[in-house]
């Protein structure tokens, strides 16, 4: 197991598996981890239903059903839309790291389809982590999706800590209702996100990429110091 400082720096997002299977003890492990994370009021909002096998197929091949044929995106909580200026910007950085590894031409557009694809059949990871969180607790405002999110860092980073990997993925659950019906989700939760997960492909050139960040002179000022 590592120190955290190393989990933290070292984590990147995996989107290239091995088919070997995760045993569910090291899955149960991880969530117990996840779920220490701090919470408002310690109200827990937060589910994780963990798919493999028959399921997790059922639900890639209804989101490329879906997708492919034109079904607009429908998930749960609001959509972020379009990013623009420095959000945009950095989300192009990221996309041109992860093309240039995978060798994708920028005019190459049958090629970047089918990188988009494989993030709606969660990277062909041999599990998926759906995040759910109390549909009950959308009254209170946006914080339960915080809590819930905190929760999905610690799931990650102990993945990380154990030589798992995986990627937090968002279009995972663009299609919200083949989720929903494949992972049998109660009415009174609300899906949030999904973590495809699985043992990294160290072969897969996009997994050694490392995402750019600001320095903390960029992100952080401090009031009242010498
Ligand atoms: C809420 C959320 C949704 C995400 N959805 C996707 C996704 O749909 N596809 C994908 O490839 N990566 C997705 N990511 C991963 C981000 O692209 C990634 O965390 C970011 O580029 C930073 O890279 P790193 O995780 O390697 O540090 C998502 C991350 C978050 C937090």
């Amino acid at each position: 197991m590592m120190q955290l400082d190393q989990a933290m720096l070292d984590r990147r997002s995996i989107r290239g598996f091995t088919d070997e299977p995760v045993a569910r003890e090291v899955l149960e492990e991880i969530i117990s981890l996840a779920i220490r994370a701090p919470s408002s009021m310690n109200t827990q909002p937060w589910h994780m239903h963990v798919l493999t096998g028959d399921v997790l197929e059922k639900v890639r091949a209804g989101n490329t059903e879906r997708m492919l044929g034109g079904v607009p995106p429908s998930r749960e909580i609001p959509a972020h839309g379009k990013y623009e200026g420095i959000h945009r910007d950095r989300q192009v950085e990221i996309a041109k790291q992860l093309f240039a590894a995978m060798g994708i031409e920028r005019h190459d557009a049958e090629a970047r389809q089918d990188w988009v694809m494989r993030g709606f059949r969660q990277f062909d990871a041999p599990v998926s982590v759906v995040v759910t969180y109390d549909r009950a607790l959308d009254e209170h405002g946006p914080v339960a999706i915080f809590d819930a999110g905190a929760a999905v860092y610690g799931l990650v980073l102990a993945a990380w800590s154990r030589g798992l990997g995986a990627v937090i993925n968002g279009q995972g659950i663009m299609q919200s209702p083949v989720v929903r019906e494949h992972a049998e989700i109660p009415e009174d939760e609300v899906i949030l996100t999904c973590v495809a997960l699985g043992w990294p492909d160290h072969g897969f050139e996009a997994n050694a990429v490392r995402s750019l960040r600001r320095e903390v002179s960029e992100v952080a000022t401090f009031q009242g110091f010498e």
